[in-house]
């Protein structure tokens, strides 16, 4: 078998990104006036079933903002998953609020067993407001990351969050795609249950635009909101006035040309994920003491990101792994260190993280771009049956 490089993921722009972002070059509009701009949140908005939708320039700046329409201010806490990037994380910060870190489940995303116990047995519940007893803080909102195109489970969380106050942030930032087919949210989309939801097309994304973002939601007021704090919060565009501090986070005509092309693209590049998962799930099948991460039952899922679990059984350890596929030329990469484990968030409240470790230790994510050839999934197979060599 040939060895060529294979990376872990990387765009694939074969549709009309090139003629899309010509016309832009073509008709000189390049910046964040054009027109491919508010036609890609209209079809993002309707891909998701959502009433509207406001772009940003990446999915960090879409949580920024999320946080300032819903009223996170300095010294207000926002519970966050550790097992995630910490694009989720560091928002909270901007603001000046802190974060509260918690433990993953089975799926990865946030455990709603231990959410719930941290706001029983850790805060108390006075006037409508949830107070952290440590220190009390007033714990305003939950950020759900629906980690690798999974769905956390929204069920819960949104119960728990009714309960005690919270506003809901979805970071769906690798979940563009996935939704409930079963159980009371069928047909919903991860990023369109909670209060906000926000979307990344960062290079790595199912779909991208280099960099760029989008927020939706059911909330009228908060887009309205989220389109007026992404463009400098301008109250009058003739003579320069702006009533907020605002930021220049709206995305560009040229970003959005790309976006147009990829969105035509999605659905293909979720049945180019799906069919790529199951011919590594029968290789790996094979395999000793390693097993492919499973999506939840109720959902479809973009099945973005592909992680495989080494377990005790398996002849070499994570590190091990990844070296040797490095070794062959394939690019791979251990689970992210746990937020509440770096250096800027050490002091940071940290409830119970136990999974979330467990899995830090033993995840490796292998290549699962939408270019991949069947002779490249075979080859990362074959590695990875690392006992028979
Ligand atoms: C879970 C998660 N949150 C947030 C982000 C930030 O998105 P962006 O890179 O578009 O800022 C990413 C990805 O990059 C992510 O994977």
């Amino acid at each position: 078998m040939d060895k060529h490089f294979i990376p872990l993921s990387v765009p694939n722009l074969k549709g009309n990104e090139l003629k899309y972002v010509t016309t832009a070059v073509e008709t000189e509009w390049v910046s964040t006036g054009g027109p491919f701009v508010s036609d890609f949140e209209a079809k993002l908005a309707q891909y998701v079933h959502c009433p509207n939708a406001v772009s940003c320039q990446s999915g960090t700046a879409g949580i920024h903002t999320a946080l300032i329409i819903l009223g996170i201010e300095r010294d207000d806490e926002v519970i966050v998953p550790t097992l995630t990037f910490i694009a989720a994380a560091n928002p909270v910060r901007y603001i000046g609020a802190e974060p509260v870190f918690m433990d993953c489940d089975d799926s990865l995303c946030m455990d709603p067993v231990k959410l719930r116990r941290f706001c029983q047995e850790e805060c108390c519940f006075k006037n409508g407001k949830l107070l952290d007893k440590k220190n009390g803080r007033h714990i305003k909102a939950v950020i759900v990351v629906h980690v690798f195109g999974n769905m956390a489970d929204m069920e819960s969380i949104l119960e728990i969050a009714k309960q005690y106050n919270l506003k809901v942030i979805e970071d769906a930032t690798e979940a563009l795609g996935t939704y409930y087919t079963t159980g009371t949210y069928a047909g919903k989309y991860a990023g369109t249950m909670g209060d906000i939801g926000i979307y990344s097309f960062n290079g790595n994304k199912i779909i991208t635009t280099g960099g760029g973002g989008m927020i939706v939601s059911e909330n009228s007021d908060y887009l309205k909101l989220a389109k007026h704090l992404t463009t400098q919060a301008k109250s009058d565009e003739l003579y320069y006035t702006h009533d907020m501090v605002g930021y220049n986070y709206r995305m560009t005509n040229l970003q959005a040309a790309l976006g147009l092309a990829q969105l035509e693209q999605l659905e293909q590049f979720i049945d180019i994920k799906l069919r790529n998962y199951r011919e590594y799930s029968k290789i790996l099948k094979n395999i000793r003491g390693l097993s492919l991460l499973p999506f939840c039952d109720m959902i479809r899922s973009n099945h973005w990101f592909y992680g495989v679990f080494c377990g005790e059984d398996y002849p070499v350890d994570r590190d091990q792994l990844i070296h040797y596929l490095a070794e062959n030329k394939v690019q791979s990469r251990p689970i992210w260190g746990l937020i509440n484990e770096q250096l800027p968030y050490q002091d940071a409240r940290a409830y119970h993280i136990e999974r979330a470790r467990y899995y830090w230790k033993h995840v490796v994510n292998i290549p699962c771009s939408t270019n991949l050839s069947n002779d490249d999934i075979q080859q990362v197979g074959a590695l990875l049956d690392i006992g028979k060599r």
